[in-house]
């Protein structure tokens, strides 16, 4: 504190504050019963401990630069929503374990460093295509994520409760301090995740496939003992970087914990390292992109098939008017079919005006379907046909495929059709337990992860 301030990132010069974004049109709010009782909440968590430090979401920013010009790779990755009555060490532990084990195999195909982020410590709050459902004979609100209300479908249940915010604050705090401990305390061994990737190898019925990868893998650290280097004693070779990220719906609860960085000044959205703003509230003048404007953690905008390229460069202009390699990640999510039609021309026309930007792909949200049985659902084909066009898509315009961005649980799930064990839809029902979105299981993860490999050893 006491240090002069610098100027926010973005257009809005002095005018920008943490609260500037009420001034604009919200999109998606809760509309909460009590506005007293939002601003009690409000004051309590603007008087509680940052969960992440300026400068780590600084060193991640330069990170992001190095995927932005083609030197790093980077996982986004984790529940579509996380829950607050599903939450245990063990489905923790069992998450990062996944993206760990896909990291591996990412950056032995990648032959670049991996970045890892987690949707994860935050990702609470669900923006909805309607704000109400209809439940047998009754019309209630929708649910919008645990951070505003419960999923059970009932009317009381769905009425928003500002409570919630600090619910989310507390288990995202546990949670993080779960993941610190778990990646700088030995469970990140980069040996132990290669066994755990052999024995997926060993047991998967398609494994052959990738037994060449784990071979190259299992080479590369019997060379690397046989130069001398302890592969347990070694800080590089047994912890890693992990960060956190999500959707900075709820601006109630993203303004409380912006803090002003003692070091520098400048403005940090402290509740995670990374944010981005959906398909639904990226409008370049409304709120959620005015208060990402104005914070210096690295951020991203989902873009779907309906933003036009006026859109994202409008995006690119408010996020990132100084084009500082990292801030900016642009999250394509056009799905399989709509692709082709819009990347190649985005990627020129942002490449044309000097946008540094990490491309990355989020293959998920746009093969969401319901199938006959209600459960929404996506097909893996879809998922890894719409990351291949992707991956041939950069190669022919000549940009970096920077990263990709998926929906995944460590447990043994049944949401996602198809992958190694073939899930078809007549077992969505065995093991459904997604509070929002479908996500793959650890073992149709890591199937992934394998394939992107051999996509980026091209
Ligand atoms: C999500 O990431 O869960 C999501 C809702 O995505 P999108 O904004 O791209 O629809
Ligand atoms: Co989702």
């Amino acid at each position: 504190m006491g240090v002069a301030r610098s100027t926010p990132p973005s257009d809005t010069g002095d005018l920008w504050t943490p609260d500037s974004w009420r001034l604009r049109p919200a999109a998606q709010q809760p509309t909460w019963p009590d506005e007293g009782a939002l601003k009690q909440v409000h004051a309590k968590l603007s008087g509680l401990p940052p969960l992440v430090f300026a400068g780590e979401a600084r060193h991640l920013t330069r990170s992001l630069g190095q995927a932005a010009d083609g030197r790093a790779f980077v996982l986004q990755a984790g529940d579509c929503a996380e829950s607050f009555s599903e939450f245990t060490a063990d489905g923790i532990r069992d998450k990062l374990k996944v993206i760990l084990q896909m990291a591996v195999v990412l950056t032995y195909g990648a032959g670049l460093p991996v970045v890892k982020v987690g949707r994860i410590a935050g990702q609470f709050a669900k923006p909805r295509s309607s704000p109400t459902e209809q439940v047998g004979d009754q019309v209630i609100e929708s649910f919008r994520g645990h951070m505003v209300n419960d999923d059970l479908p009932e009317r009381s249940a769905r009425v928003p409760d500002p409570s919630r915010l600090v619910s989310a604050y507390e288990q995202s705090v546990a949670t993080l301090n779960l993941l610190r401990a778990f990646t700088k305390g030995g469970f990140a061994d980069l040996s132990q995740i290669h066994a755990w990737n052999q024995e997926f190898v060993a047991t998967s019925t398609e494994g052959r496939r990738f037994e060449s990868i784990a071979e190259g893998i299992d080479s590369a650290l019997r060379f690397m003992d046989a130069c001398g280097i302890n592969l347990t004693g070694e800080d590089t070779l047994h912890q890693v970087d992990f960060w956190t990220s999500h959707e900075a719906l709820i601006l109630d609860y993203e303004e409380a914990l912006t803090r002003r960085d003692s070091l520098t000044g400048d403005w940090y959205d402290c509740s995670a390292h990374m944010l981005w703003v959906g398909e639904r509230t990226r409008q370049a003048d409304g709120a959620h992109v005015e208060f990402l404007s104005g914070v210096h953690n690295p951020v991203a905008t989902k873009v779907g098939p309906s933003a036009s390229e006026d859109d994202v460069l409008a995006l690119c202009e408010r996020l990132n008017p100084d084009r500082i390699p990292g801030r900016l990640t642009l999250i394509t999510r056009f799905g399989v079919e709509a692709i082709e039609d819009h990347l190649p021309g985005l990627l020129r026309t942002v490449g044309s005006e000097g946008h540094p930007v990490v491309w990355m792909c989020d293959p998920m949200h746009g093969n969401t379907f319901t199938a006959d049985g209600g459960q929404k659902t996506r097909r893996f084909d879809d998922i890894i046909g719409e990351l291949q066009t992707f991956f041939r898509i950069h190669r022919d315009v000549g940009t970096w495929p920077g990263g990709v961005h998926i929906e995944l649980t460590g447990d043994d799930v049944t949401e996602c059709l198809g992958g190694v064990e073939d899930i078809v839809e007549g077992q969505l029902d065995q093991n459904y337990t997604t509070t929002c979105d479908p996500r793959l299981n650890g073992r149709q993860a890591l199937d992934l992860a394998f394939r992107i490999a051999d996509l980026l050893r091209g």
